[in-house]
């Protein structure tokens, strides 16, 4: 049974949790413990205690802390890999690969510990001094999805450590496994008691007790809108910060003067890899007429030759969904196409394999248009459609055509249109003949419209939300 880590402290929860091998349902990975809100208060109470000392303190120990962190993530990304693919089901060097960027971020933000910049001014009135300097926000609570059990935890927990604050951590239920890795990890780095703590367990309980409580000054939630759209209401009443990443619904936009075959790569790898549970997925291809059927084609020719199976056997290149909620989600969107009258090129169906797992094969609707629901609404798995348009003008306003705007691709041999795509696209985050998943660890993410609500993650911008601005005037005669 792996426990909590609540004060510098290794606490069993009140209740306990098996952890899923969705490529083989008869394999637990391990025990989990969960906390009730009593437990979750706890760790509120012991971060909110720890969090002056661990501000104000000696920033070579925080950067020190930060690059051990970093470089053992590093070291052993080969074993956390395997636990990470076990656990979630993307496949072995997705999960190694998604290992080692934590390890990066550990390291990038061991940095930038020695990188908090202020300014001094001076003042219309003579004799005053002005200083603008960032201080810690304080308690940040950190709630992360299941679909990246240890980046998204690395790119929040990294950079709050790094700008002084302390933090309550609830991993999704789904995928504790990477979570207590990193947090035994972080427990091993010197940092001092309360400063970090681990709470597993339900969100209506744990996460519910970070929203409410008085000693959390800040929340960064990944996952879906419902409860973003609740993470933001209940630290909206307390006037409490809160950085909101949710889903997408992103184009890949394909003109005509494209280079093809590099086209279908770029949206095989936005749409299909990671089992398509990105919010950065592609799930339109906004495909212009004269490649169209071709385009149709060679997507059905390499969708048919992927291999799914066993997240963690050599050659795999899709792994098994996540598990049977979001199993149901994706067939009941092929339905749903089916229904709209979209027509399957390939794929939607339940794959049985060796053992028995979440095996669904990569779907893709063809001749959809953008008012249907598959275009719509997201499905976080692997199943896309294409639109075939005019020109590139319908392809822009098609791409706008959305609730969400997170990332948006397009893969053309234009300048033109690359640079007319790239300002007026109404996303966050805008490729250009590269997919619209798999970011950069140094620069910021996020987007617009529902997917995103308040400032960017990583890079230099995470400061924006992992610090508040003071701005002191001194009279100095
Ligand atoms: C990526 O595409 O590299 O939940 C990262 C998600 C995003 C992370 C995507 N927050 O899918």
């Amino acid at each position: 049974m792996k426990k909590n880590f609540i004060n510098g402290e290794f606490v069993a929860g009140a209740s306990s949790t098996k952890n899923i091998n969705p490529s083989n349902i008869g394999d637990v990975v391990d025990l989990y413990a969960k906390a009730d809100r009593a437990q979750a208060e706890s760790a509120i109470a012991a971060a909110h205690q720890a969090r002056c000392k661990w501000g104000n303190g000696n920033l070579q120990a925080r950067a020190d802390a930060l690059d051990l962190i970093g470089s053992e993530l590093l070291a052993r990304k080969a074993e956390l890999g395997d636990l990470l693919a076990r656990e979630e089901g993307k496949t072995l060097p997705e999960a190694i690969g998604e290992v080692a960027r934590a390890g990066y971020i550990f390291k990038y933000f061991a940095g930038e510990v020695f990188r908090q910049r202020g300014d001094k001014l001076g003042s219309p009135r003579g004799g005053v001094d002005v200083e603008v300097t960032r201080e810690p926000v304080g308690v940040v609570g950190i709630i992360t999805p299941w679909n990246f059990p240890i980046a998204i935890p690395a790119w929040k927990i990294a950079p709050a450590l790094a700008y002084g604050n302390t933090v309550v951590f609830k991993p999704a239920d789904l995928v504790p496994g990477s979570a207590w890795a990193l947090t035994e990890i972080i427990s091993r780095s010197g940092i001092p008691e309360g400063v970090f703590n681990l709470v597993m367990g339900r969100g209506s309980e744990v996460g519910q007790a970070m929203l409410e409580s008085p000693h959390v000054n800040a929340v960064s939630f990944t996952g879906s809108r419902s409860t973003g759209r609740r993470v933001l209401q209940t630290t909206a009443q307390r006037f409490a910060k809160a950085q909101i990443e949710m889903g997408g619904k992103n184009p890949l936009v394909v003109l005509d003067d494209a280079d093809l075959e590099q086209a279908v790569d770029v949206a095989i790898q936005s749409a299909y890899f990671s089992t398509g549970q990105r919010c950065t997925a592609a799930s339109r291809f906004i495909v212009q007429r004269g490649v169209y059927g071709k385009f149709v084609e060679l997507m059905g020719a390499r969708l048919r030759a992927l291999r799914v199976d066993d997240a963690r056997l050599a050659g795999t290149q899709i792994g098994p969904v996540a598990d049977q909620d979001q199993l149901d989600q994706d067939l009941h969107y092929v339905g749903i196409g089916k229904d709209e009258g979209a027509k399957l090129i390939c794929g939607g169906e339940r794959l049985t394999r060796e053992k028995d797992g979440y095996y669904l094969s990569p779907a893709l609707f063809a001749d959809a248009h953008n008012g249907m629901r598959i275009a719509q609404e997201e499905i976080f798995g692997p199943v896309a459609c294409a639109i075939p348009v005019a020109n590139y003008e319908e392809a822009l306003a098609l791409a706008n055509d959305t609730e969400f705007g997170l990332s948006a691709g397009i893969c053309t041999s234009s300048l033109k249109h690359a640079t007319h795509f790239k300002r007026h696209s109404e996303a966050g985050m805008i490729m250009v003949n590269v997919p619209t998943a798999g970011v950069d660890y140094h620069v910021p993410f996020g987007g617009r419209k529902g997917s995103s609500h308040g400032s960017r993650e990583q890079g230099t911008y995470a400061a924006e939300f992992f610090t508040t601005v003071k701005t002191s005037y001194t009279f100095s005669g």
